[in-house]
Parts: C-alpha cells; sequence; structure tokens
C-alpha cells in the first residue's frame, strides 16, 4: 500500500478538558513544537474554546475542530451547535460519530450519517469515528462491525464529498484504557475500512483516502502504530492534552 497516496494527519481530540486559560496555554506552548510538521494537525476543542484556539493558531500549520455538530441547520434544539455556526467560525474541522457520543449520548448510525451530512453541507471536512466494542472484538464480528458503520455513515455521500472525509478507526476499549490494539490489529482494521471505501467509491478513493488509528496512543507507541501501511496517523485523546507528548506523536507522524 502506497502512503504517499494520502496525507497523515494527528489530530487531538480535547473531549471535555481546558478552561480558556488551560486552553491558550496548551495551544501556545504546542504552536513552535509542531510547527516544522511534514503531516496534518489539527486540534478538536470544547465549543468553548473554539475561539480561542482559532485567534492563537492563524498563520500556524495547526487546524482547529469541533467535537460534534447537529445535523439541522437551525431550530428547537436546545443544547446543540450547528454544522453552519461552526463554518462560520472558520472552523475546519468536525469530529462526528466519537463512541463517546455513541455510548452516552444516543448516538446511532443513522444520526452519524445524517450529522456527516450537515458537516459536508457546511464546507466542513469530517473526522469520522467507528470501532468495535469489546464483546463484537470477541466475537469475531471486527470487521462487520466497522465496515457497516463505515457503509451507514457514508450513505449519500458524493465522490467529491468523500475527499474531505477523515476516517478513524477507535476499537472502544482501547479508547482511554491505556490498553492500544497491536499495531497488527490497528492495521487490519484500517485495511478492511480501506477495501470498504474501495468497494463503495473505487480503489482510487480508497488508496487516497487518510486512516487514523485512536484509543490510548502516546508518545511511547505512536511511531510502531505510525509505521504500519494502512496506519495514516491518529486520533489523540489523552496524550493531545501535553503539548510535548502531542508533539512527539507529530514527530512520529512526520518521518
Ligand atoms: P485516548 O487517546 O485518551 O485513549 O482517546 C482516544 C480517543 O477517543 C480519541 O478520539
Amino acid at each position: 500500500m502506497n502512503k504517499t497516496l494520502r496525507q497523515a494527519v494527528i489530530a487531538g481530540n480535547w473531549k471535555m478538558n481546558k478552561t480558556r486559560p488551560e486552553a491558550k496555554a496548551l495551544i501556545t506552548d504546542l504552536i513552535p513544537l509542531v510547527k516544522d510538521a511534514d503531516c496534518g494537525v489539527v486540534i478538536c476543542v470544547p465549543y468553548t474554546n473554539l475561539e480561542t484556539a482559532l485567534e492563537l493558531t492563524a498563520g500556524t500549520n495547526i487546524k482547529v475542530g469541533a467535537e460534534n455538530c447537529h445535523w439541522a441547520k437551525s431550530g428547537a434544539f436546545t443544547g446543540e451547535i450547528s454544522a453552519d455556526m461552526l463554518a462560520e467560525m472558520g472552523v475546519e474541522y468536525v469530529v462526528i460519530g466519537h463512541s463517546e457520543r455513541r455510548q452516552y449520548f444516543g448516538e446511532t448510525d443513522v444520526t452519524v450519517n445524517q450529522r456527516v451530512r450537515a458537516a459536508l453541507d457546511a464546507g466542513l471536512k469530517v473526522i469520522l469515528c467507528v470501532g468495535e466494542l469489546l464483546e463484537q472484538r470477541e466475537q469475531g464480528i471486527t470487521e462487520e462491525i466497522v465496515s457497516m458503520q463505515t457503509k451507514i455513515a457514508l450513505g449519500g455521500v458524493s465522490a467529491e464529498e468523500l475527499k474531505r472525509i477523515i476516517i478513524a478507526y477507535e476499537p472502544v476499549w482501547a479508547i482511554g484504557t491505556g490498553k492500544t490494539a497491536t499495531a497488527e490489529q490497528a492495521n487490519e482494521v484500517n485495511h478492511c475500512i480501506r477495501e470498504t471505501v474501495s468497494k463503495l467509491y473505487g480503489q482510487a478513493a480508497g488508496d487516497a483516502m487518510t486512516i487514523q488509528y485512536g484509543g490510548s496512543m502516546n508518545a511511547a507507541n505512536a511511531e510502531e502504530l505510525l509505521a504500519q501501511p494502512d496506519v495514516d496517523g491518529g486520533l489523540i485523546g489523552g496524550a493531545s492534552l501535553k503539548a510535548p507528548d502531542f508533539a512527539t506523536i507529530v514527530k512520529a507522524a512526520s518521518k
């Protein structure tokens, strides 16, 4: 598999962490550490930090993302944020379908698809998360699950729009647990996702698709995971909250 056909992207997913002053300190530390990166660098931050992140990263190589968006353009959805609201701010990326949204907030494959649709319509780039539960891995149905999640999420997405999507494979059992998938496990599932994309959109589209791994990726294990032929970057939770650790992962992806 030719990795030069696609860009590696390291994205931080801060989740529900960092007040504005804390965000400012982290981003200020991060900017000089990643300025020479030879990969995409994205920080996906809480809504309340978006403006701070956009201001501080203007003119740098760091792109800013949100962690979710609603599927409707506007309306009576108390507490939600629309894709248009993000796009208007200058936000470039949005994470959709994170397992924590699926697990704690009733997100389904169908609502993930609706949110992907809304994000694309607003001109955003999407980091689409898929991944199996521990029980599903133990039942040997990991590939069916991620392939189904991918197919449903991409329903109605054109080949041209697909170029604005990154897929992040995040095995749920590896998130925040310190249990990383082995490099081989990560590569195997990423490869299966690529084949799913190739079946839907053709080989060239599959080859061009950036597919990240996420789940306890850190400064110590990033290099091995990122060396895999089908692992094109990472979606980083805990380790994205420490500038030196995140920068080490960015460096590993820049090799
Ligand atoms: P951790 O890196 O903390 O395991 O989180 C991974 C993740 O969920 C990124 O979206």
